[in-house]
């Protein structure tokens, strides 16, 4: 797979309406707008603010802005951005590196959205592809 510049509307109609999908909680909103729009979710629920069928993956300071994917559901589709929107959170090598096994074991596709990977100043990779293996299993938005 490779970098391909679409807006993520047309990743989702790409992916269809019978996708699952995963995403950072909190996220930048466009990957949970647009899998509603492409009917992939379930119910919104008004308690926990969130929609049926969505893997949400808490990212907080408690957990080092990374997901817990030993608690994390298999899904079709991860999307996944660092450094993050709204967090500024950028994932480590490790932790990418763990993605990608995730993604591998689970056959996800990791949809990498580094929109503002010119803002990482330490030695945080700048894209999923500096990870050994993520070809196989990630496309990359920006
Ligand atoms: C995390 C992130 N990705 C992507 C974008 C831009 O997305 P698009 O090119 O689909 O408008 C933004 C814009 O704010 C963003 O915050």
């Amino acid at each position: 797979m490779t970098y391909v510049p679409l807006p993520f509307i047309q990743w989702q109609m790409l992916f269809g309406s019978d996708v699952t999908m995963a995403v950072q909680d909190p996220s930048y909103p466009a990957y949970v707008d647009s899998s509603v729009i492409m009917g992939q979710t379930g119910q919104y629920q008004k308690d926990s603010e969130k929609y049926g069928k969505i893997e949400y993956m808490r990212c907080n300071p408690e957990n080092g802005f990374f997901p817990d994917l030993s608690a994390v559901g298999k899904t079709e589709i991860i999307f996944f951005c660092s450094p993050n929107n709204p967090t500024g959170a950028s994932a480590t090598r490790e932790q990418l590196t763990k993605l990608v096994q995730f993604a591998k074991d689970n056959g996800s596709i990791i949809v990498y959205d580094s929109a503002y990977a010119m803002y990482i100043s330490d030695d945080s990779p700048r894209s999923i592809y500096e990870i050994p293996g993520a070809k196989e299993v990630s496309t990359k938005k920006m």
